[in-house]
């Protein structure tokens, strides 16, 4: 598959994500028992895997989608905006942000310092995918359905450009169809 300059080929299938999903869900609903949590999914990554692992949560919860964002093309550019969106107050409360992917971990460690910030009760953080970089910097990630080297992927709600978030499979960047010429 060509998404602009790019050449993706089909990495984690839909069957693999769904077992997954389930498979996260079923813990957050053993440790959440009885905490009634706040799930702020970050937009736009992860508006497919919050759906999908939404539905599989069994336990009260609250859920308001947020944005922020740090990205441009397939580099980070390290600006970071702030958090908006989250209209309900989170004084006090158990949340759980949810994440498509984990790269550098700046996204995630600004949003888990404002929400401190905010007075919440504990904070932590689930992502669908978490990269190398991630994991070197040891950034906090309480629950993680797949451990990725340095790819960049998209699908299943990751985009290129804006392109790509509506496949249900996560596929990866091969090499640049300039390369390929
Ligand atoms: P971080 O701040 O470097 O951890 O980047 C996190 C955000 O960058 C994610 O929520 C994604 O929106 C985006 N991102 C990072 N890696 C990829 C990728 O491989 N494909 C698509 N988006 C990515």
């Amino acid at each position: 598959m060509k998404i602009k300059d790019l050449e993706f080929k089909k990495f984690i299938p839909a069957t693999k994500i769904d077992d997954k999903v389930a498979e996260l869900a079923a813990q957050i609903n053993h440790d959440y028992k009885d905490k009634t949590p706040v799930f702020l999914p970050v937009l736009n990554g992860s508006f497919m895997f919050a759906a999908d692992l939404l539905k599989e949560v069994k336990i009260p919860c609250r859920v308001s989608f947020v944005k922020t964002s740090s990205y441009s093309g397939t580099m980070s550019t390290g600006q970071l905006k702030t958090l908006i969106g989250h209209d309900e107050s989170l004084f006090n409360q158990n949340i759980l942000i949810v994440e498509d992917i984990v790269d550098s971990g700046l996204t995630l460690e600004k949003i888990i310092e404002e929400l401190r910030g905010l007075g919440a009760k504990s904070v932590e953080a689930i992502s669908l995918l978490r990269k190398k970089s991630a994991r070197e910097k040891k950034i906090d990630v309480k629950y993680v359905g797949f451990d990725l080297e340095d790819e960049f992927v998209l699908g299943y709600g990751l985009d290129y450009d804006g392109l790509g978030r509506n496949y249900k499979d996560i596929y990866k960047a091969t090499r640049s169809t300039e390369e390929a010429k």
